[in-house]
């Protein structure tokens, strides 16, 4: 009976030993995933995409560095990412970054647009809100961006912070690389007017943002 409990307890261990092995095992290859079955994995994921959607999950130069250090680049990197993304943004030609505050609350609610089920023509919108809580009176906001309750106020509706809040719109990574804000210039999302509209919306002294 007693050699029997301990064949029982090698028994036991070995497979205790064995479990862990094949753990490791496990892991180190969950570590070497080639990205090629990663892609196409992902690209199998979508049934009948449209023409032409493959670009949109091609990673460009900043997000492939971002997705390296897993969106915490070294002080080097970091200042490349900022200086080659504000490299990108573009100000308005009339040299005005404010637009009507009424049309970019507009365009701050809307989450249409950029959507494989979208009609074709459907006017793409900023969808703001569901990262960022901005006017007190709209309960239902993300939590992913900070408040931006009271921007223009709190920065004393000065032109220098407006012209900020339009690059920062245009291409967030300008200001902060390996941002999760979508760069709704820099990918053409949306217009020059709908960005100044929403820059309104947070700097004008109008605009519920600010009441
Ligand atoms: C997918 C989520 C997401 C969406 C959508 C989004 N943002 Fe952001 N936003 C963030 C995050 C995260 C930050 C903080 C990190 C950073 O600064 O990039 C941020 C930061 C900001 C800041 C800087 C805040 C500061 O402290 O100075 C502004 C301004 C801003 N967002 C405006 C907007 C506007 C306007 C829109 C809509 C056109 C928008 N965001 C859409 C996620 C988002």
């Amino acid at each position: 009976m007693k050699r029997f409990s301990t064949l029982l307890r090698v028994t036991t261990l070995a497979t205790l030993l064995g479990t862990a092995l094949t753990l490791a095992t496990a892991a180190q290859q969950a570590a070497k995933v080639d990205p090629k079955i990663v892609d196409a994995y992902i690209k199998g994921t979508w049934k009948s995409p449209p023409e032409g959607w493959q670009v949109r999950i091609d990673q460009d130069e900043t997000q492939r560095v971002c997705s390296a250090y897993r969106n915490d680049p070294p002080t080097a990197e970091f200042e490349k990412i900022r200086a080659r993304e504000l490299a990108t943004v573009v100000f308005p030609a009339d040299g005005t970054v404010l637009g009507d505050w009424k049309a970019g609350e507009r365009v701050a609610q809307t989450g249409v647009g950029g959507q494989f089920s979208d009609a074709p023509g459907t006017v793409a919108g900023g969808n703001c809100y569901a990262c960022h809580q901005m006017a007190k009176a709209e309960l239902s906001y993300g939590t992913l961006g900070p408040s931006l309750l009271e921007y223009g106020k709190i920065r004393k509706f000065d032109a220098a912070e407006s012209k900020q809040a339009y690059a920062k719109i245009f291409n967030a990574q300008s200001v902060q690389p390996c941002s999760n804000m979508p760069r709704f210039g820099y990918h053409k999302f949306l217009t020059e007017q709908q960005m100044k509209d929403v820059t309104a919306y947070l700097m004008s002294p109008d605009s519920p943002v600010n009441k």
